[in-house]
């Protein structure tokens, strides 16, 4: 394999396609990646009452979010401690206990060992050599509602991995009137025999979607013309000064922030701008919770992403997970998010504008998830050594500029944000080998 630095080169801003086809730097992303940082695992909002449990991943790790009696989320390794079996197998549900239907041990929702069946024909040596529980995920945090976790007993605080990610986590919860987001129950749940990255990188590109994504864009604009409706993505303003991209640093990255966030010049802040589903009492009620500060509403309304290392991706009204399963295999679910406090006819907008790009019947998502495998096809030229080794990030990012915030920011149509990843992932893929382990 080659090293690190010959993979990703940040001066060209490009990477070698064996990033996406290597078992070996899958297996390194797990190592020095997957179970070194911090991976969002899910919300609070799934879990309100005592006893809500949540199963998730972080990297091939299945886990369990429980909610006990006293209200304490625990962080669990969904692995019996006897022979390994998952105890739970429900997305979400409510529970005191989880019983491994192999041999029927029961484990609390502490993820402590209850009981074991036909304890007498134990000899109490033989018990007492057993763990006492399910292994714990060493840390779980939440920020805003949002839950990560990370398999590294010591690190950085989650704060500090969020950087400039959480100012804008802020901007996003803060369009519910009482500033709490919830995750809508059903979940869609699609996977692609494509590498975890793409999607990542896809998540917030606002190079292709004119192009991949034209049947789309014609039909929002079919949509506007008929009932008046404007889909947030066809604003005019999409490409002005103030709707832009931008790298946030640790991985995280921001496109289409608008309302002036990122924007040069105070003068180009643009007013909230409500769509037409949403009743202006809305706006008020979120307007007297914020005191009426329009620059922190302005984004709240706009068309805009983000994509927080490694695994989660936001939009104003939906949440993907991405979880890896193998190079060329991921696995992508998506909620759609509700603004808690808000009339029902908002939220229901909130999906409605959702589900027409984002969804297994929506114009967006399909078209992104074909363009992964055809990348990843394409990427099995690099099995022939004279393959051209590149796939490049460079669009604008001669024509970038610091942000208020220390952010890479570049017009929309920018892969600088696409890029960001990779400055996170050289970082901590050449860690380990830096250290000599
Ligand atoms: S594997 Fe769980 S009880 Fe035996
Ligand atoms: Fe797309």
């Amino acid at each position: 394999m080659k090293r690190i630095d010959e993979l990703v080169d940040l001066d060209e801003s490009r990477v070698n396609v064996e990033v996406y086809t290597s078992e070996e730097i899958f297996r390194q992303e797990l190592r020095d990646i997957w179970y070194k940082t911090w991976v969002y695992v899910g919300h609070e909002s799934e879990l309100k009452h005592p006893g809500d449990y949540k199963t998730s991943y972080i990297g091939l790790i299945p886990v369990i979010l429980s909610r006990d009696e006293d209200g304490e989320i625990h962080g669990l390794i969904n692995r019996c401690i006897h022979r390994g079996t998952t105890v739970c197998q429900s997305e979400l549900g409510n529970s005191q206990f989880f019983r491994c239907e192999y041999h029927g041990w029961v484990y609390g929702n502490r993820g402590e060992l209850l009981g074991t069946t036909m304890r007498n024909g134990y000899d109490p040596r033989e018990l007492a050599r057993i763990e006492k529980g399910l292994q714990r995920v060493p840390r779980l945090a939440s920020y805003r509602g949002m839950i990560f976790g990370s398999m590294a007993e010591d690190g950085e605080d989650l704060i500090d991995h969020l950087g400039n990610a959480a100012y804008f986590i802020d901007r996003w919860a803060d369009q519910s009137p009482e500033g709490e987001l919830e995750l809508t129950k059903g979940v869609w749940t699609h996977r692609f025999q494509a590498n975890w990255k793409l999607q990542y990188e896809g998540s917030d590109e606002g190079y292709h979607p004119a192009h991949l994504h034209r049947v789309a864009m014609q039909s929002f604009a079919k949509m506007a013309e008929k009932t008046g409706w404007r889909h947030p993505g066809t604003q005019p303003e999409r490409a002005n000064a103030t709707n832009l991209a931008a790298d946030l640093l640790h991985g995280h990255s921001i496109l289409g922030a608008g309302g002036g966030l990122l924007a040069r010049d105070p003068e180009d802040v643009q007013p909230p701008q409500l769509s037409p589903l949403y009743p202006e009492s809305y706006l008020e009620s979120i307007s007297n919770r914020l005191d009426g500060d329009a620059v922190k509403l302005a984004d709240t309304f706009n068309d805009w992403r983000m994509a927080i290392f490694p695994n989660v991706a936001i939009n104003r009204n939906n949440l993907r997970i991405i979880r890896p399963i193998g190079p060329a295999l991921t696995e992508v679910k998506q909620w759609y998010v509700h603004a808690a406090g808000a009339p029902d006819e908002v939220n229901t907008a909130k999906v409605r504008e959702e589900e027409f790009f984002y969804g297994p019947a929506g114009f967006g998502s399909p078209d992104d998830f074909e363009c992964f495998e055809r990348m990843q096809e394409g990427y099995k030229a690099g099995s022939w050594e004279g393959a051209y080794p590149w796939s490049w990030f460079n669009r604008q990012s001669m024509r970038s500029w610091s942000g208020p915030r220390g952010e890479r920011c570049a017009e929309y149509s920018a892969e600088v944000e696409v890029f960001a990843m990779y400055h996170e992932w050289k970082k901590l893929m050449s860690a380990a080998l830096e250290s000599g382990s």
